[in-house]
């Protein structure tokens, strides 16, 4: 192996530089060149490549985003597209890719390891529904800024006795929002995993105030059926009967963007020494991701075909504690 080339994918995660850096560096420890690719797959088929050195990806480890940007590539989604990508690093002398990213991303480089290019993905993505990894880059970062706005929507709503909804994001999984509630004690959590009725939900918020809370706050999944938006219209319409005053705050990319806590820089530092050793090891198609506490290979195959299930266990203590 003399040259590797490393890429960020879909939605960026905090921690992602760390992973860039920590590829960059191991990589040029075992005596390889590294290419970074820009935006993603679109710079894998357009050949898109810088040489990375040590001292390039020196002072990222702290930022938020991604150096080498990101993408979401349709073309890539296409055979053609990908057999592009192909030839363009076989031009360059690439011999193995590393993916860093979610689950469309992953579903990308295992089309490129069943074409026969060697590939390694790194677990990264804030909605946490990637399978082959407990937790993936950018969670902790991404749950650390849910919970200081439920913290803070908390001091507003306790002046004024109102109800909030706190959307947080998570595409179809409802991991980020759990947590979120468990980790700030909300009235009520609202995940795509399981079915709510918004009129068992004003009970509980109506029930809040009986019992001489301050405020009702729930922590509702972007992705469940009963969003923000949804919940909003339905409390509206039917404001005069469930009797309170409802905000809605809905935090979008807010969570993306954070510069990454202490966990996801040494998540992504391990992820990215793990990948160039599974290359060292000459073990390609595989997701490097924390499994059992430790950083371990999982083959693409099964994480495309797999969903990664949510513990249910703890949507029932989120509803145990929110007493
Ligand atoms: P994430 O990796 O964060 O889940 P996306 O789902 O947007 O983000 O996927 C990122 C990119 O991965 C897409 O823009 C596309 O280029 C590639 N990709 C996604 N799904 C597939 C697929 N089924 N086959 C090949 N490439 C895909
Ligand atoms: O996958 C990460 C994520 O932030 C999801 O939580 C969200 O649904 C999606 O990306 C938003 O995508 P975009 O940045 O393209 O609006």
């Amino acid at each position: 192996m003399k040259k590797i080339a490393v890429l960020t994918s879909g939605g960026d995660a905090p921690g992602m530089n760390a992973a860039i850096r920590a590829v960059t560096r191991t990589g040029i420890d075992k005596g390889w060149e590294v290419m970074g690719v820009r935006h993603g797959y679109w710079g894998l088929i357009n050949g898109d490549c810088t040489p990375l050195t040590a001292r390039d990806v020196g002072g990222i480890i702290q930022r938020g985003g991604t150096i080498l940007g990101s993408a979401r590539c349709p073309e890539f989604r296409t055979q053609e597209g990908q057999l592009k990508a192909i030839a363009a690093m076989q031009q360059q002398g690439i011999e193995a890719l590393v993916v860093i990213g979610g689950n469309g991303s992953q579903t990308g480089a295992y089309a490129l390891s069943q074409l026969g290019f060697p590939v390694v993905g790194i677990a990264s993505t804030i909605d946490n529904d990637l399978y082959g990894s407990e937790i993936t880059i950018g969670v902790d970062t991404a749950l650390n800024i849910a919970l200081e706005a439920l913290d803070r929507l908390k001091v507003t709503a306790s002046s004024h006795q109102r109800a909030f909804l706190l959307e947080v994001m998570g595409r179809n999984c409802g991991y980020l929002a759990l947590m979120t509630a468990i980790a700030g004690g909300s009235e009520a959590v609202v995940i795509p995993e399981v079915e709510t009725d918004p009129e068992d939900l004003a009970l509980v918020i109506n029930a809040a105030y009986q019992k001489g809370k301050p405020h009702a706050v729930v922590v509702v999944a972007e992705g469940a059926q009963y969003d923000a938006n949804r919940l909003e219209a339905y409390f509206k319409k039917h404001r005069e009967r469930l009797g309170f005053d409802l905000r809605v705050t809905i935090l979008g990319h807010v969570q993306r963007g954070g510069n990454p806590g202490a966990f996801d820089r040494i998540l992504a530092s391990r992820f990215g020494a793990g990948a160039t050793q599974q290359i060292a090891d000459g073990n390609f198609g595989v997701l490097v991701g924390l499994v059992k506490g430790e950083i371990r290979p999982t083959p693409l195959t099964e994480v495309v075909s797999n969903k990664k299930p949510i513990d249910l266990n703890l949507f029932e203590l989120a509803r145990i504690l929110d007493k």
